[in-house]
């Protein structure tokens, strides 16, 4: 039994060096988006669609449906580490409620990169990723548009 609250201390305290280490690293925001990402999901039958495999070779999947000419969900799906999660529920945040129009102009790696408080070097891969994404997305969803 001791040995039991043993572990669990030992566990509790590795759990919040890990945590200090990641908060030197990454922003509360940052921080938020990895333990609740949002739009974190598949939609079916979307009006807009793409998927993109990143530098690293990771790839993101983006879905968006509109209410006239609004995007009214848009979801992501990822192969990729944390901050892929992350950056595509960011950038997903961006494009709700918007114009296709102003989500273009919107969504950018350094929108992305601005609204988590910045990522290290190493990670700006991972916001490139999910804005080209959504990017397309736009794109294709503005060609079935057309195309109809
Ligand atoms: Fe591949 Fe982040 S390392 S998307």
């Amino acid at each position: 039994m001791a040995k039991d609250k043993d572990v669990d201390k030992f566990a509790q305290e590795l759990q919040k060096q890990i945590m200090e280490q990641i908060r030197k690293r990454y922003s509360e925001t940052v921080i938020d988006h990895w333990q609740n990402p949002r739009n974190f999901r598949k939609i079916e039958n979307p009006d807009g669609y793409a998927k993109v495999k990143g530098s690293c070779g990771d790839t993101m999947e983006m879905y968006l449906k509109t209410d006239k000419e609004n995007i009214s969900e848009c979801g992501f799906q990822t192969d990729g580490c944390g901050t892929s999660i992350v950056c595509g529920s960011v950038a997903t945040e961006l494009a709700l409620n918007k114009s296709f129009i102003q989500a273009l102009g919107l969504v950018s790696a350094d929108e992305i990169l601005k609204r988590l408080g910045g990522l290290p070097q190493s990670d700006v891969h991972c916001a490139q990723l999910a804005a080209e994404t959504l990017r397309r997305a736009l794109a294709d969803y503005l060609y079935q548009k057309r195309a109809q």
